[in-house]
């Protein structure tokens, strides 16, 4: 069953009920001021950071659900609806909501009232703007009243919602005829406030909730809106919000438009009071004129719109196939971006309270953004260098405000330090920039300890190096990329976190997956390193990716089974073989050995790949482990925490999927590969929404496998790898368009059913049209007019704009 449809003109989901199995949500801002938006306009703001500069409010996990957010009420007599739906759940004549690219349209009808609601945020400004436009559409005039309403928030997200004994005595505001200031705090340390604006002077406000709502009554029947009047509370100790009560008078067919704006003001210290104890207004008073004109709004909305046909002009592909194309050219890319904005921060999963930016994850989402935004994921690189440690090991996650590492979850997770090498060498084949290597990068943001980014590279390699166990082999440490697999942990004390708890560290937990990795990434550096001439550190790394690369052919495949083995746990057995008597296969590992082309000579990717299809395979992708374990095991950790079929624990993990897509790319498997990829890609799932439930125009961490009561049932929609990877495997494995340190390379893995495609991708700021004609003739390209040989397009040998036909 489908909620509502794409529209791919538009390049919106446009969603045709308030019913949707979850809040299905958008992203509005790029830069530094974000929302997020739900299809009944819940959900919550914040500067920069959504744990130290949360705006306003939101309640997870709250009953009924998704009842914080920007709302506006519409009071018409006896009826008060809201143009969302939420909270008062009054039937609508008619509902819409469209998301977009970074904004919002929601379009609601009431009594012959017709109302549109945009919310966006600009560009350049910080501030969420939600323009209304109502329309009287019936033959009377009309007195009708508009509140819009938001809660505050107290700034530090988790202080709000803990520090009850403080929090409730600190609020403060200022109040003028048509703007309501939030400035708890500003009187001491904080340089920062919040406002909330109407474009035309109100009728009415309220900024104490409890006055507003009345005392027994929530957001659904707020008392002052029920008596139709405002009480103008000035709050002074607790729940500070903003509500401003506009009456509008409406002739038939007559249409008003009016400006809400959520802002957020920083000042200079010196610059913080007019007066004793009055806000320096001045800032906010600017954005406030210039978004009180309607024109400028609209100007701003074209911006943005024009923003987005920037981005994805680097890469839109037709293939014949409208889903996707779809993924390809909207949705696959916007995800990727908002990725590269939150991270694992912020979403309906993701409180924005704890994970921040993550190191491993910040790497991994590079692989889908650095085409469009090349100079942004040259300053993220750096950002997330900065948080290693001298020995190559890293903080696991760092707060994008202050861009420190965090100290509560530490570090030794041992995939980690590699990430860094597969994000900047392809970094370096998208853009040619090698200078990025020259870069000074301190270790833990200390000043003075800097060394080139080139040296973290080749340290992030030596840690692998020297923590090596003993079928040396890679010691996984906390976990590698499966943060479930903790297997020095041995917990037995409940509450106990299993990501950072090692009771039982034997330095003997070796990963496959890891050396996989090394295996990858070591060749990669390899090739970077001869091109810069350091013969040295070439031959290095290159006798290392040899050890590595025996060892797991020697200890690192099951035989029997066919396929590579996961890991071998602290006392060196097995996990992830057919000896195991659970967890006999892991997906990871098959993945990225086989990309690693670990074995190729003996065929092992081959075998792996095709096992993997054979035991893993459920009608939604490749489940991360089969069977799943039906019980706890401490020596396994987290991963065995999970009831089976859900989590890391046999679902479909969406993230790890792609490897296993671009391994079939590798091993000339285009049917599997196209096959794999259109289990789990969003828009050709979205007739089962009402079983999946989570958004249909963007991937989730996981879907519900065969073990599960849920089975299809998909969590933690957004904030995943699974959106980078997957475009990896749509771009580089299916269409076959691969950047090299040389030049951008073509090497396409097509379904039968492609027989034309065409790409256009702007690559080092040239223009490359790129046309496939896919016959199963062999294989031939021209680069404008002439022959080229072999699959490469070397930079040196392309104008500013490139005409490439393929025969193949
Ligand atoms: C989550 C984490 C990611 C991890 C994965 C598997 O998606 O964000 O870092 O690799 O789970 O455990
Ligand atoms: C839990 C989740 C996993 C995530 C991790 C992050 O273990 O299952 O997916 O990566 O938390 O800390």
């Amino acid at each position: 069953m489908k909620y509502g449809h794409f529209d791919d003109r538009n390049r919106e989901y446009i969603i045709e009920t308030p019913h949707t199995p979850l809040p299905w949500i958008n992203y509005l801002g790029v830069n530094d001021f974000h929302s997020l938006i739900s299809n009944t306009l819940g959900g919550y703001s914040f500067f920069k950071d959504a744990k130290l500069r949360r705006i306003t409010r939101y309640r997870y996990n709250n009953v009924p659900r998704d009842i914080s957010g920007r709302f506006f009420y519409i009071k018409d007599g006896e009826t008060i609806f809201n143009i969302g739906y939420l909270p008062c759940k009054t039937p609508l004549d008619y509902y819409v909501c469209r998301h977009g690219l970074s904004y919002s349209i929601f379009q609601a009808k009431k009594n012959d009232l017709d109302v549109t609601l945009t919310a966006f945020v600009p560009l350049k400004d910080s501030c969420e703007i939600n323009k209304i436009e109502i329309v009287n559409n019936s033959k009377e005039e009309k007195d009708i009243s508009l509140y819009g309403v938001v809660e505050f928030c107290l700034y530090n997200a988790v202080d709000d919602a803990n520090n009850y004994q403080r929090n409730l005595n600190i609020a403060e505001v200022e109040i003028d005829d048509t703007t309501i200031y939030h400035k708890t705090e500003y009187r001491e340390r904080r340089n920062h406030y919040a406002f909330y604006h109407v474009s035309r002077k109100h009728d009415g406000f309220d900024t104490d909730r409890n006055t507003f709502l009345g005392l027994e009554n929530g957001f659904d029947s707020p008392e002052a809106i029920q008596k139709g009047t405002s009480y103008n509370s000035v709050v002074s100790d607790c729940y500070p919000i903003a509500s401003h009560q506009l009456n509008l008078h409406l002739k038939p067919g007559e249409k008003q438009t009016l400006v809400f704006m959520l802002g957020f003001i920083e000042n200079k210290q010196e610059e913080k009071f007019v007066s004793k104890g009055i806000i320096n207004k001045k800032k906010a008073q600017e954005l406030i004129a210039k978004y009180d004109d309607v024109c400028n709004v609209d100007k701003a909305l074209a911006e943005l719109k024009e923003y987005w046909d920037n981005l994805l002009a680097h890469f839109q592909v037709s293939t014949g196939d409208e889903k996707f194309n779809r993924m390809a050219n909207i949705w696959n890319q916007y995800q990727c971006m908002v990725t590269y904005m939150m991270s694992r921060s912020a979403s309906y999963f993701e409180t924005g309270t704890g994970r921040g930016m993550g190191f491993r994850d910040s790497c991994q989402d590079l692989l889908g953004f650095v085409h469009m935004i090349p100079e942004k994921a040259r300053e993220r690189i750096i950002d997330i260098a900065s948080i290693q440690f001298e020995d190559g090991s890293t903080y696991h996650q760092y707060q994008p405000l202050t861009k420190r590492g965090n100290a509560d979850i530490g570090s030794g997770f041992n995939d980690d330090p590699l990430w860094l090498v597969g994000a900047v060498c392809a970094y370096i084949k998208e853009t040619g920039d090698y200078s990025i290597l020259e870069e000074m990068v301190p270790f833990d943001n200390k000043v003075g300890s800097e060394k080139t980014l080139y040296d973290h590279l080749l340290i992030s390699l030596n840690y692998t190096i020297h923590n090596l166990g003993p079928h040396g082999l890679p010691l996984i440490g906390r976990a590698d990329w499966n943060d479930c697999l903790n297997l020095n942990c041995f917990s037995l004390t409940d509450g106990e976190s299993f990501q950072t708890v090692e009771n039982n560290d034997t330095h003997t937990a070796e990963s496959i997956f890891i050396a996989g990795m090394f295996v990858k990434y070591g060749k990669e550096f390899v090739q970077l390193a001869q091109h810069l001439d350091k013969q040295t550190d070439s031959n290095y790394i290159l006798e290392y990716t040899k050890v590595i690369e025996e060892n797991t052919v020697k200890y690192g495949f099951d035989y029997e089974g066919g396929y590579f083995i996961r890991a071998y746990d602290a006392y060196s057995k097995e996990i992830g073989s057919s000896r195991c008597p659970e967890g006999k296969i892991f997906i990871e590992p098959q993945g990225f050995c086989t990309l690693a082309r670990i074995g190729q000579e003996q065929g092992l990717g081959k075998k792996a790949v095709q096992n993997s299809l054979k035991y893993l395979l459920n009608d939604y992708g490749c489940e991360i482990l089969y069977p799943p374990y039906s019980q706890y095991y401490p020596e396994y950790g987290e991963i065995s925490s999970y009831p089976e079929g859900t989590k890391e624990n046999g679902s479909v993990f969406n993230h790890n999927n792609p490897w296993l897509t671009l391994a079939l790319c590798e091993e000339n498997m285009a049917e599997e590969a196209f096959d794999l990829y259109k289990r789990n890609a969003p828009a050709y799932i979205e007739d089962i929404s009402d079983i999946h439930q989570t958004e249909p125009y963007v991937y989730s961490q996981m879907i519900a496998g065969r073990a599960s009561k849920q089975y299809g049932r998909a969590k933690n929609s957004w904030l995943t790898g699974s959106a980078s990877w997957s475009f990896v495997a749509l771009s580089e494995g299916i269409l076959g368009v691969i950047p090299d340190y040389d030049g951008l390379r073509i090497r396409p893995c097509l379904p039968k059913e492609m027989k034309e495609v065409t790409i256009d991708r702007l690559y080092r700021k040239k223009k490359f049209h790129i046309s496939v004609h896919h016959t199963g003739a062999p294989y031939k390209m021209k680069l404008n007019g002439k022959e080229v040989e072999g699959n490469l397009l070397r930079a040196e040998q392309c104008l500013d704009d490139n005409i490439v036909e393929i025969d193949m």
